[in-house]
């Protein structure tokens, strides 16, 4: 990959390879409570917490050759991420392999389709390049953004555990 080529391109955004220079981004989002709201505890992450996501997603591309998204809008600002995480049998709650993924946009872009479009994209990138077999994505039922964007995508609800749903999508044949 020529350094800092976008991973992949859309209409009005640009995808690119988590780097350190996106940790100010992460805490950033991170530290909003409507961001957070619907991940992990709900509550805005620490210091320790972005720092140790941050580097966990440094870590994966140098292990995997792929891994989370920064997405940058037209003027090349930040406006959020896609998380792209392998997981094992056993880590990805569905009791086979999966990449999973997960997605923030910043709130002042909210409700412009910019989730979806970049979702989007990382979903079919990661079948075109031939990364994934199966995706998997984790959303609270409350959170009707996340799921109508899932759906959106053509991921299936799987099984919930209390409000947690965990939706599936398959890589198309052919
Ligand atoms: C989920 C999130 C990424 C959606 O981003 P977005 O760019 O606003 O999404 P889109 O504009 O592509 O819209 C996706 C769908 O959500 C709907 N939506 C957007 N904002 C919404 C809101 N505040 N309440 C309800 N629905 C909403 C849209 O209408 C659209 O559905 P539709 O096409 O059927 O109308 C964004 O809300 C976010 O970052 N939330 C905080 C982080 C988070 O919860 N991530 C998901 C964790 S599982």
């Amino acid at each position: 990959m020529i350094p800092n080529s976008p991973w992949v391109r859309t209409e009005r955004l640009e995808l690119r390879r988590w780097a350190p220079e996106h940790l100010e981004g992460l805490r950033a989002l991170a530290a909003l409570p409507e961001v957070v709201r619907y991940v992990g505890d709900g509550t805005p992450w620490d210091d320790a917490t972005v720092a140790a996501k941050h580097e966990a997603a440094l870590e994966h591309w140098r292990r995997s050759g792929f891994g989370w998204l920064a997405v940058h809008d037209a003027s090349g600002a930040f406006v959020g991420l896609v998380s792209v995480n392998e997981r094992s049998v056993g880590e990805s709650g569905i009791g086979v392999p999966a990449v999973e993924i997960g997605y923030w946009v910043a709130p002042a872009a909210w409700g412009r389709g910019y989730g979806t479009e970049a979702a989007g994209a990382v979903v079919d990138e990661l079948f075109a390049r031939g990364l994934a077999e199966r995706l998997v994505a984790r959303h609270d039922r409350a959170n009707t953004a996340s799921g109508r964007l899932l759906g959106k995508l053509g991921f299936v609800p799987h099984h919930a555990v209390d409000a947690l749903v965990y939706s599936v999508l398959e890589r198309p044949a052919g």
